[in-house]
């Protein structure tokens, strides 16, 4: 598909957004280098007429001028897939952001482009064909370890057809660059193949079969994987106004979900934010493993500051790397914070590209975007029997918090689960501030399924746990015109069930040692504490009586969560627990007194 390269030369500017007259065949969403002052801005097509592109830069476009040379590469904005990805932190458009800031200082100068996988590095490569073997795209050639994870060497995915190998390299100590197979195609033409290969990043990378998605992603946090839990393979999304905690519950699911591999995208809300990701990252070590946090972690980096094409890039490219490891039949889990800065990069290129604006003067295709993102989530059972899952979390910031404008409303319709972020819960610190009232999850059976064999009925309680948060809600609400004496007994001890509820099992301390984290082994004797409580009928005389019993009791479970799990203290605090509430409900003379 080698042509000649065409080029063009610019003949308008408005910001980013380039017009340039060309010669030659260009495709949309081809990569073009912007020749200025030395240096070439990578820019991406957007719109073909005739002889006329436009096409956007991904950099800042100063000293852009009439006549500027622009040439186009001959292919799309793509990714490279290969050893050594994880671990790395890059920018959009994979540049390595550590090699190029010692390169270049610690700003990061315009026009630097690096390859994002180290050439020098050798990897113990270990073949897995032989000569003869027919081999299609996706099939493994052979693997490496990377730290421990088997990365399956594949036969490039952008490959149709078969494959015969005609050669394969003897195990050994290689480069990335080396080539490890040859191979001749159908029609007789050679190929070799390397440890690395490309693929377009807009495009979904997939080859297998999608399934539903059945297994339970834990995550550590209580509200979601008891109320609202997520499937390895689902999507989901957290929208809520600024400072609800939604990178706080990115960051967590980063550390803790259970799955292999995580691919992180921070389009920072604020710089700082995008620093602190750099900073602390590399600290952290993994719950699961012990490991270092980063030997499972991507992280695509972009700040606010940066130009709005490179927060697109970002997304797709996140994605991309995430596909590739689903193949190797690897669990993924790719976070987008925040989804709103891609929209809103969106939006501000098709206002400079003059389309007909849709609601809040977001695209008309807005909502086919954010689909077909979070579309390339799914379980995928792969040619060799095996699964590989890909689930994607995208957070959300509405202006002023409300869900109703177009971002909100078109992620809702293609996840699976809802965690609605609220300014009024993050004000009175109900941290994580994930409004149960509002927040849903459609995997609740599926979950339920599964976790019937750590607590029999579970669906049924998690259903029954949230009915009793509505109708708290609902008695809390009448309270505040009639206050707690205006309220029936009967309705009152409901009300400090759905309190409790929230208090000592919803809320959760993300800076906690021991609360932190909170594994299912750990949340499903607590949640079947919390279902005696729910089940129990208490015998109160008076009002007063109700609350001051719930109070001590809502503090021993609250206090439960900051002790280290079944040590002695645990233990201990445990059977106090269960004996307050078999001592009030079975003895009806105490209460009466
Ligand atoms: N789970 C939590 N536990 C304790 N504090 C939290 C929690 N979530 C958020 N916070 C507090 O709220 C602040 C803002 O959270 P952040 O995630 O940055 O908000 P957002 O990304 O929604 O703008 C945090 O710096 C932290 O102080
Ligand atoms: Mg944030």
């Amino acid at each position: 598909m080698q042509k000649n390269k065409a080029h063009g030369k610019v003949i308008n500017a408005f910001g980013n957004l380039l017009h340039v007259e060309f010669q030659g065949n260009i495709q949309q969403g081809e990569i073009a280098e912007v020749l200025v002052e030395d240096i070439a801005l990578r820019a991406e097509v957007i719109e073909i007429s005739g002889n006329i592109a436009k096409i956007q830069v991904f950099e800042d476009t100063r000293g852009v001028q009439l006549d500027t040379r622009v040439e186009f590469c001959g292919h799309l904005l793509e990714a490279e897939l290969g050893p050594g990805l994880l671990a790395s932190i890059v920018d959009g458009l994979q540049n390595p952001l550590e090699k190029v800031a010692d390169a270049t200082g610690l700003f990061l100068m315009r026009g630097v482009y690096m390859p994002p996988l180290d050439r020098s590095k050798h990897w113990d490569y270990h073949p897995a064909n032989k000569v003869g073997n027919v081999l299609k795209r996706g099939d493994s050639l052979g693997h490496v370890m990377e730290g421990r994870f088997h990365h399956n060497i594949m036969l490039p995915f952008l490959l149709h057809g078969q494959i015969t190998l005609t050669w394969i390299i003897k195990p050994g100590s290689y480069t990335i660059d080396t080539v490890v197979a040859r191979g001749v195609d159908e029609k007789g033409h050679e190929h070799s193949f390397t440890m690395v290969q490309k693929w377009p990043v807009k495009n979904a990378l997939m080859e297998g079969e999608k399934v539903k998605a059945a297994s339970m992603m834990d995550t550590g946090i209580r509200i979601i994987d008891t109320q609202f839990p997520l499937l390895k393979g689902g999507a989901f999304c957290s929208p809520g106004p600024f400072g609800a905690g939604k990178t706080v519950i990115q960051h967590h699911l980063s550390k803790y979900a259970a799955v292999d591999i995580v691919v992180v995208v921070a389009c920072g809300e604020r710089a700082g934010e995008v620093v602190e990701v750099l900073r602390t990252f590399p600290q952290l070590i993994d719950p699961h493993t012990g490991e270092s946090l980063m030997t499972r972690t991507v992280i695509i980096c972009n700040t606010s500051s940066m130009p709005v094409a490179a927060r697109e890039a970002s997304i797709y490219m996140g994605a991309t790397i995430a596909e590739y490891y689903r193949q190797m039949g690897l669990d993924v889990l790719l976070l987008a914070d925040s989804t709103s800065r891609w929209a809103q990069a969106m939006r501000e290129m098709s206002g400079r590209l003059e389309e007909i604006p849709g609601e809040e003067a977001f695209p008309a295709y807005l909502g086919s975007r954010i689909a077909a993102f979070y579309e390339r989530s799914g379980a995928l059972l792969l040619k060799d029997g095996r699964m590989g899952s890909l689930t994607i979390g995208g957070s959300v910031s509405p202006a002023g918090g409300n869900f109703e404008e177009p971002v909100t409303q078109a992620t809702l319709s293609v996840v699976g689960a809802f965690l609605a972020l609220s300014r009024a819960r993050s004000d009175a610190r109900k941290y994580p501030a994930i409004d149960p009232l509002i927040s849903w999850s459609k995997y609740i059976n599926k979950v339920g399924e599964q976790m019937d064999q750590e607590l029999e009925g579970w669906a049924e309680k998690v259903h029954g746990a949230e009915k009793i948060l509505k109708i708290g809600d609902d008695i809390g609400k009448r309270m505040e015109v009639v206050g707690e004496e205006g309220i029936a007994l009967e309705d009152f001890i409901l009300y400090l069930k759905s309190e409790l509820y929230e208090f000592a099992y919803l809320q959760q301390n993300a800076f906690d040692k021991e609360d932190a984290y909170c594994p299912l082994k750990r949340q499903v004797p607590l949640f079947d504490l919390i279902n005696t409580i729910f089940a129990a009928e208490f015998d109160f005389a008076t009002h007063d009586q109700a609350r001051d019993f719930f109070n001590e009791l809502q503090n021993d479970v609250k206090n439960m969560n900051f002790l280290l799990f079944n040590s002695q203290q645990y233990s201990t605090a445990l059977k106090k627990t269960k004996e307050t509430i078999e001592r009030i409900c079975l003895k009806e003379e105490l209460v009466r007194t």
